[in-house]
């Protein structure tokens, strides 16, 4: 009886790996000019705590590719990218640019990068300071529009 339980417990955790969502590949000749060019000391912040969602640099973990984790992780980096993708900066016109700088200012507190995110990334943790540092470079960027 066990070993059936067995069985079908682990028969259906490996038919279930089937369901998968596809994250688009990156394009074939990413263009380096296109990145963004953020100042030296905020340039490794994003690099070390956004561009495994925001970029086409994705270090996907072990776990991202078992369900159910792997629909929660490639859906996170498939939506990051599309919202922002620092290496796509290039082909943005003025107005996305301007969305994202609000979007930091608004979101490096407390939600960004993502909670549950950093609970298993600690190395991408930032310090209040390093937060500070990104909030005042993104507010820089924003042209307030005239009244
Ligand atoms: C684990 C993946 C992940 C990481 C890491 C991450 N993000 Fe995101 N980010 C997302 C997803 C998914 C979205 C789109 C869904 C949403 O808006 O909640 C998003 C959306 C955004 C947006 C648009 C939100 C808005 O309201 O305009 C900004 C700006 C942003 N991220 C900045 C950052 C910055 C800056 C970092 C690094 C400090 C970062 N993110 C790290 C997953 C991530």
């Amino acid at each position: 009886m066990l070993k059936h339980i067995l069985i079908w417990t682990v028969g259906t955790f490996i038919v279930l790996q089937a369901i998968q969502i596809d994250i688009p590949e990156p394009p074939k000749n990413i263009d380096p000019k296109n990145e963004i060019q953020a100042p030296k000391e905020i340039m490794p912040m994003l690099k070390i705590s956004c561009y495994d969602c925001h970029s086409y640099q994705t270090k996907m973990p072990w776990y991202g590719h078992v369900f159910p984790m792997s629909l929660e992780v490639k859906s996170h980096v498939k939506e990051g990218r599309i919202a922002v993708n620092f290496q796509e900066w290039g082909h943005y016109d003025d107005a996305k640019k301007q969305k994202i700088y609000k979007g930091i200012a608004k979101t490096i507190n407390f939600q960004m990068p993502m909670p549950m995110y950093l609970s298993i990334h600690e190395d991408a943790k930032l310090s209040k300071k390093e937060r500070k540092q990104i909030k005042t470079w993104a507010q820089s960027h924003i042209v307030e529009e005239e009244r």
